[in-house]
C-alpha cells in the first residue's frame, strides 16, 4: 500500500538544512565541468567579447594561466577555441592544419604549464580557419561537402594529438567523422586519445556570442542546416549517438544545453555511454543578461542551470560559468 498524507509528509525532510542535505539525489562539483577558453594572437592580451560579457579571449600566455587557475579549481579540462588572424583563414582552411598554429601552440603551452594535471579537449570543425565562416568544404552551389571535408578533419585532429591534446571533440557534424578520425587516431600512435563527439548538435540561434568569439560570425553565409540538426527532431538525435557510438565515441554531447536536457535524458536512457552538454554561449549570454537586467541572482541562477544539467544525466557540462561555479561550490 502507498503511503498517503498525513503519513506521508514530504515537506518532513526538508524542514531543516541538514535533512535536506541528507536527501539530496544530484551533486555538482567543479569536476563536473569543463571550461571553454578562446585563444587570440600576441602576448599578455585580453580582449573581452562584448557579446559574452565577462569572457575574453586571452593569448597563449594568459591560455596557460587560465588552465593552471582551473586546474586549482579543481576543473579537470578545458576546451580551447582560436580566434585566427584574418590574414590565415582562406576558402579550405588549410590553417588548421599547421602545427604552429595558434591552437597548437594554445595546446602544447597548457600541456608545458600545467602537464596531465588537466585535460585539453579541442574542438574539430574547419569555421575558425574558414574564409566563409562555414565548418567544412564547399561545392561550387555553397553546399558542405562530406567525403572531403572528413578528409581535411582527419588531418585536423592528427594535428591537435600531434600538439598534445586528450580530448577530441569533433563539432562539424559531418556524416562518418568519428570513424574515420579514430582510425587515424590509431594509425599514428595516439590509441589513449579520447573522442568527445558532438553527436546531437542543433542548428541553434543561441551560438551568435561564440562566432563573434572566434571572429567567424561576420563571415558566415547563409546558415549551417545542411550538416547541423533540426530542434524539431529527438529520434534523429538518438540516431546520430548511435551512429557515434558504433564509431568509436567515447563519449557524446548534446547541444546547446538548457533547451535539449530532454535530448540529454533520452541518450541517457537509451545508451550506455557518458553524456556531456554544452551549455553554449546564448546561454551564458542569456544569464548574465538576466542578472544584469535584475531578473534573479546570476550565482544562483548559475548553480541552479548547472545543477540541472546533471539532474538530467550529464557526466558534465560545458560552460563559460566555470571557473565562477567552481569558486561557488569551493566556498
Ligand atoms: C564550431 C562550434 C560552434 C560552437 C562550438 N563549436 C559554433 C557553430 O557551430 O557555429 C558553439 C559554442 C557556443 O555557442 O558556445 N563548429
Amino acid at each position: 500500500m502507498t503511503a498517503a498524507y498525513p503519513n506521508l509528509r514530504l515537506r518532513r525532510t526538508r524542514a531543516s538544512a541538514w535533512s535536506r542535505a541528507l536527501h539530496r539525489e544530484t551533486v555538482l562539483t567543479p569536476a563536473d565541468l569543463i571550461w571553454p577558453l578562446f585563444v587570440t594572437e600576441g602576448t599578455s592580451v585580453e580582449e573581452p567579447i562584448g557579446s559574452l560579457p565577462g569572457v575574453s579571449r586571452w593569448s597563449v600566455d594568459g591560455i596557460a594561466r587560465r588552465a593552471k587557475e582551473a586546474a586549482t579549481l579543481g576543473i579537470p579540462c578545458i576546451a580551447l577555441f582560436p580566434n585566427t588572424q584574418a590574414d590565415r583563414r582562406s576558402d579550405d582552411g588549410a590553417e588548421a592544419l599547421n602545427p604552429d598554429n595558434l591552437m597548437c601552440r594554445a595546446i602544447r603551452a597548457v600541456k608545458d604549464a600545467c602537464g596531465s594535471d588537466i585535460g585539453v579537449l579541442t574542438d574539430v570543425a574547419l569555421d575558425p580557419y574558414t574564409s566563409h565562416g562555414q565548418d567544412g568544404l564547399l561545392d561550387n552551389d555553397g553546399y558542405v561537402v562530406n567525403d572531403d571535408t572528413v578528409a581535411v578533419l582527419v588531418d585536423q585532429a592528427i594535428n591537435q594529438a600531434e600538439a598534445g591534446a586528450d580530448v577530441i571533440a569533433p563539432s562539424d557534424m559531418m556524416d562518418g567523422r568519428v570513424r574515420a578520425i579514430r582510425m587515424a587516431l590509431e594509425m599514428n600512435g595516439h590509441p589513449n586519445v579520447q573522442i568527445m563527439a558532438y553527436a546531437a548538435k542543433y542548428a541553434s540561434a543561441f551560438y551568435g556570442p561564440f562566432r563573434d568569439a572566434v571572429g567567424s560570425g561576420g563571415l558566415l553565409k547563409g546558415d549551417k542546416k545542411s550538416y547541423q540538426m533540426d530542434p524539431a527532431n529527438a529520434e534523429e538525435a538518438l540516431r546520430e549517438v548511435a551512429l557515434d557510438i558504433a564509431e568509436g565515441a567515447d563519449s557524446v554531447m548534446v547541444k546547446p544545453g538548457l533547451p535539449y536536457l530532454d535530448i540529454v535524458r533520452r541518450v541517457k536512457e537509451r545508451f550506455e555511454v557518458p553524456v556531456f552538454a554544452y551549455q553554449v554561449s546564448g546561454e551564458y549570454a542569456m544569464i548574465e543578461a538576466a542578472a544584469a537586467a535584475g531578473a534573479g541572482d546570476r550565482d544562483a541562477l548559475v548553480l541552479e542551470t548547472l545543477m540541472a544539467f546533471k539532474r538530467a544525466g550529464c557526466s558534465g557540462v560545458l560552460t563559460y560559468h566555470a571557473a565562477h561555479a567552481a569558486r561557488l561550490l569551493n566556498g
